[in-house]
Parts: structure tokens; sequence; C-alpha cells
């Protein structure tokens, strides 16, 4: 987590070079502001030029925005498309049909080259079998796969049929699974028999088995399953289908279906601070044109260029910018099955060198530990590498701190590479705040500037500006494409979360906290919610207290973040349980116990670092829990804050020590 006054004391400028942006797609000064003006000038204008330039429309759109029914935005919401026919036929039908769409590489390294003509077809045959078992623009799938060209066949093919699709990320739990599975109301799912990570094959198929185990998923009519690792498992016949099954025998084309721009391409869970994961809904045209457009303008893409991102595609990022962007986009592109560490901390350097990747976008967390691992393994550092094929580097999903930011320009662009930091979310769809590799000056950091037609600001508690220097709640003034639609099924808590009224209603509410510059740059701070950010993953504290206390032992819990060298932040939980309170043998077993559980509930990415005991926890008279108390608790620190409402002042001590 980026630490307000090291970022804030920052004074190092890298511009670009002469050469990049004599050769950028957005070059220079000139070339940012002028697109920043005609934004400014005519935003409606400016959004369906870009609009007709970058979407190949089945019905042209007459209406760019409508604003009738606010903050219930559409855009584009007369026209018609089909997002796969605009990933993959656009490319065969102008004579780029063999240019290579994706390098995939397997965990054990192997690769494979999938060429645009290759995945159209694939696509094809495979939304071909799924119409065989009777699915249509309407359904709803659940996709719960690993890594692999057959995850982006799955969403590809479902946006093929104008079927909404919902990736769940293969380290969820079967749980978290169920809960995805009924708040969609899915009638097919789309998984593999296992995955392979780190040199272990891992099953993913009895995840689905448990889901069904839980309840609620009747609705489910299918189980396709990709044979990744021919692990035997549970199969039953008539639900379950082999997913080269569905595929044989189809035929290589298949007519896209012609959807509206709003329809819901798809819905991704993200935590929120309260209740449940949230179902962020993503329309179709405006989704698509930002995912193909970013691309272009922040990675600079070239037909040429070799592009990789490592986000997988249970994330908002492998969605944006693996299985729809760079697609969308022409591009050549390299997927990974593995982990950065395996088969040692060389992988990525090694893959970079291998396939000439010449975009690399990665996250701080994998960043900080390839940083250490490059210090206990100095054969792997990036520097025995040859990196000289790159020429932009990227990060997301957190502040990247000062120091990681110098080790990554330094050593992986060679103090050649722009970096872009970008700031987004799950529910912006795309880039938001990110530097442009041929016009921005970096400071290491900071995601520096709004993207053209972002009409980022930073207000206080009532929806007024902040002056340069101070901090505030970052937000999106006006609406854009790319924005989410709604909350699947819960059009209340979209408008209370996102468009609260106490800044006026119009404002979309990041839920970050940022500060500006006197350049006008940006510098998040985190959340100023209930979220907490571990390794670039979104948890609601609220979700893993809830996975707590369904323990048999366990009476309350109370969970909050502490920063972490590695992982950003880190789960730090204060357990009361129903008995008294352990002794330190006794508690190192509960935790353990804890932990598993919370992984089971939630997945491996919510377990709690630390687990502490308490008789109680610290509250005030009218019992509600002082989290900002256990914060700093949880860092360690001596508690120098007014304690006077506390009912209990005793407890922090307890708190402070135990374990
Ligand atoms: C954080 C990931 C600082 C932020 C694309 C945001 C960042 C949340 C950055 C969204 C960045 C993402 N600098 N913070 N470059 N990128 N964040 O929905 O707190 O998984 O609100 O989307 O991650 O996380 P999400």
């Amino acid at each position: 987590m980026a630490n307000l006054d090291s970022v804030l004391t920052e004074t190092r400028v890298f511009p670009p070079s002469k050469d990049f942006v004599a050769q950028a797609n957005v070059s220079g000064p000139e070339g940012y502001q002028a697109l920043c003006d005609e934004a400014e000038r005519d935003f409606e204008g400016f959004w369906a030029r870009l609009a007709r330039e970058h979407i190949q429309w089945a019905k042209p759109f007459t209406r760019t925005l409508d604003e009738s029914n606010a903050p219930f935005y559409k855009w584009f919401d007369d026209g018609e498309l089909n997002v796969s026919a605009n990933c993959l036929d656009v490319h065969v039908d102008n004579g780029r049909g063999d240019k290579v769409a994706i390098i995939f590489e397997s965990d054990d390294g192997k690769t494979t080259q999938v060429t645009y003509r290759d995945l159209l077809a694939r696509v094809c045959r495979f939304a071909n079998g799924l119409k065989a078992l009777g699915y249509k623009t309407g359904d709803r799938s659940i996709i719960y796969m690993p890594m692999s060209v057959e995850a982006v066949v799955a969403m590809q093919a479902c946006a093929r049929l104008g079927i909404t699709h919902s990736v769940v990320f293969g380290g969820f739990s079967a749980k978290s699974l169920q809960e995805r599975i009924v708040d969609v109301g899915a009638t097919l799912v789309i998984t593999a028999d296992a995955q392979q990570r780190g040199g272990k094959t891992i099953p993913l198929k009895p995840a689905v088995e448990e889901a069904f185990g839980l309840g609620g998923c009747e609705a489910i009519r299918n189980v396709v399953v990709y044979k990744r690792a021919d692990v035997a498992g549970n199969w039953e016949e008539g639900r379950d289908v082999w997913m080269h099954d569905v595929e044989a025998g189809q035929s290589d084309t298949c007519e896209p279906v012609i959807v509206n721009a709003e329809h819901p391409l798809f819905i991704l869970y993200t935590s929120g601070s309260t209740g449940k994961p949230k179902g962020v809904q993503h329309s179709s045209a405006g989704f698509l044109l930002w995912a193909h457009l970013t691309v272009k303008w922040t990675f600079d893409l070239k037909p040429d260029d070799v592009y990789w991102c490592t986000a997988d595609v249970g994330w908002i990022t492998g969605h944006s910018y693996i299985a729809y962007g760079p697609l969308a986009a022409g591009a050549t592109q390299v997927v990974f099955e593995g982990v950065p560490t395996f088969p040692n901390a060389g992988r990525f350097w090694d893959m970079i060198q291998k396939h000439k990747v010449s975009i690399f976008y990665t996250a701080p967390t994998a960043i900080r530990s390839l940083v250490k691992a490059a210090e206990g393994s100095p054969e792997h550092h990036p520097q025995k590498y040859d990196l000289s094929s790159l020429r932009v580097i990227g990060s997301v999903g957190e502040p990247i701190n000062p120091e990681a930011w110098m080790w990554y320009y330094k050593n992986v662009g060679g103090e050649r590479c722009p970096i872009v930091d970008t700031w987004w979310q799950t529910e912006t769809g795309g880039h938001m705040i990110t530097p442009l590799p041929g016009v921005t000056p970096l400071k290491p950091g900071s995601c520096t500037t709004p993207l053209p037609g972002i009409m980022a600001a930073i207000v206080d508690e009532t929806g007024g500006d902040v002056e340069l220097g101070k901090g505030g709640f970052l937000v999106i003034k006006r609406p854009w494409p790319a924005m989410i639609r709604n909350i699947w099924g819960d059009p209340e808590r979209f408008k209370k979360s996102y468009y609260p009224e106490e800044l006026g209603g119009t404002y979309y509410l990041a839920g970050d906290s940022a500060n500006r510059d006197t350049d006008g740059y940006f510098w998040i701070m985190g959340r100023v919610d209930d979220v907490l950010n571990v390794s670039g993953h979104r948890l609601g504290t609220m979700e893993v207290e809830s996975a707590l206390v369904s323990h048999p032992l366990v009476a309350e819990a109370a969970v909050v973040g502490r920063p972490d060298d590695l992982t950003g932040e880190a789960i730090v939980a204060f357990v009361v349980l129903k008995k008294a309170r352990p002794d330190d043998a006794e508690a190192a077993e509960i935790a353990k116990d804890l932990r598993a559980w919370v992984a089971r509930e939630i997945g491996p990415i919510a377990k709690p670092k630390d687990i502490r005991f308490g008789d109680n926890l610290p509250k005030t008279r009218s019992g509600k829990i002082m989290r900002r108390l256990l914060r700093v608790v949880a860092k360690g620190e001596e508690v120098t804050q007014d304690v006077s409402t506390l009912e209990n002042p005793a407890i922090l001590d307890q708190l402070g020590k135990a374990l």
C-alpha cells in the first residue's frame, strides 16, 4: 500500500523518450490535449466518433447517451452488434486470419499457437455445440476454468450466442461458486477436470460437485468439462459432458447472434463493503469499445507487438485485457497457465525473452514477490535475461510503492520502457487514470492523469471539489461507456454504493481515497470503505467476518487490514470464541483450523495472516466495534487515539499482546 508520506515527497520524474513519442498512438501532450478538448467540447460527439471508428455495428446507433433514468445510464442503446464478431471475424474478414492470436504457454512450459482463424473456428464449433444443447441468448453461464485457450473460447462462444457469462476465479471455493451460480441464475457451468499450477495437478470439477451438494443449483442443465489433466472423478451422465464432445462434429462457422448495445455481456462478482459480493453487470458495446481503445491508447499497441497480461480470466483484468480488449485490437498475446515462481523465479523473464514480449502487464504484488525472489536467487534476476523486446510495461490492482516501481523500471524496463500504472476497477470496465506511454512524464507511485473523456476528480464528503494537494474521495463526474450498468438483481444497492445522495447523486463514487499534486497528478491512497486489497484481490472485511463466525467455535470476529510488504495488505482477524480464551498452544491450533475454514468458505486468498483471540472486542457503549482502533493494534502500534467512548479499554492491551 502506498504510504502517504513517501509518495507525496516523491520528486523523480521520467518523461517519455523522443523516439517513443514520435511513434506513439497518442503522441505528446498535444495529442492527449486534443482528445481531452474534444471530450470537453462535445462529450457525446467524442464518444460517438470513437464508437463508430472502433466497433463494427450490425445496426448503427443514433443515440449516444441516454441519461433519462440516471444513474442507470445507457450508451449507444439503439445500436446492435456482436462482441465476438468484433474480436474475431473482423480480423479474419480483413486478411489477418493467419495472425497469431494466442501464444499459450502451459505450466510445464509447452507452447501452442492459435491464429485468429483457428480461434474463430474453435469458438464457432463450441458455440454450435452449446446451441445444440439448447443454450441461447438471455441464458447465463458460469465459467470456472483455469487459464487456458479453452477459457477464452468459452467466454467468446458465450458472447457469440448472447449468453451472459459470469467467470468465477478457479481459486474460489465451492461455497463461493455455489453462491454465484444461485445469484446469477445460471443454467450452464463450464469448467475443467483440473488445473495445472506450479507443477501440481489441482482437481477443479470436485468443487462443482460440492457446490451442487450445497443446493440451489437445480437450474443447471449441463456441466461442460474441459479435459486438462484427465483425472477421473464423479460423472453424472446426461448432465456432464466433455468440452471436446460438445465441439465434435460441429461446423467451423456460427452466425453471431446480434444483440443490443446494452445487452449484458458478463456479470463479474466483486467484494463490497457490506454483504455478499456484488454482481457487476457490464454492457456489450460500451465495454467492448473501452477495452479495445485502452489497449491501443494505454499500451500503445501496434500490429507487431507481442502483448502479455499476467492476470487470470477470473478477474476483471483478465476480461478487459485478455479475453476481449487485445482480441478486439487484433493483438498477438501470450496466455500463461502457471505461476511466476515455477519452475523458478525467472519464469516471467524467461517467457518475455522466449516469446519476445513487447508489452507486459502485471501486478505490484507479483513485482514485489519477484524483487524478493531475485535477491534470493541472483541467477534468476531479470538482468540475467534478454528483455530488450519490451517497450511498455504496466501495473494494475493496487498502489505500487515507489521502491517497487523503481526496481521494475530499472531491472525489467531497462530504464527505457514507460510504466503505465493503471488505476481502474471491476466496475469501470477499463483503465481510467493512467499514464499514456507516449505522453505522460511518470512519477513513481502515481497513476498520473485521467484518460480523455474520463472526468475524474477528488471531492469532500458533500461532493465539493477539494484543492490540489488535499486528499478526498475519488469520483468520476460524468458517465463513460464501459461503466457498470447495475448490480445484478439489486438496483437499489447499485445506486447506494456508487451514486450516493450525499455527493449529489450524479458522481460515480469509486470507494478510493486519493490526492492530487500541484501538477494535477493523482495518487491513490487506498480504499475508504471496508474493502481490503490483498495481493491485488478485493475482499470485504464483512465477507471474511461472516466466514469466521460461521465456524462452530466462534462467537464474534472483526477483520481489518494491515500494511504488508509483499501482499500490500494482510488480513488480521480478531476473534472471540464461544468458550474461554485459549492458551498459546491451543490458540495456534484453532488459528490453523480457522484459516483452513476461511479457505473453504471463500478461497485461500481470504485466509487471515494473523488471528488474535480476545475475551471481547473493543466496542463503544452502544456496542459498535471500533475498527479504527483494531487497525492500530493490528499494526503493532501504540493506541494514541481517544478511547474515552470505549466500553472496555483494557481489551486493547489484551489484543495487542495476543499471539
Ligand atoms: C485498487 C482491479 C492504486 C483500488 C483492476 C481500486 C489501484 C481497486 C490500482 C479495484 C492502481 C487498482 N493504483 N490502486 N493502479 N488499480 N487499484 O475491482 O483500490 O479488483 O478501487 O479492479 O484496486 O480492484 P478491482
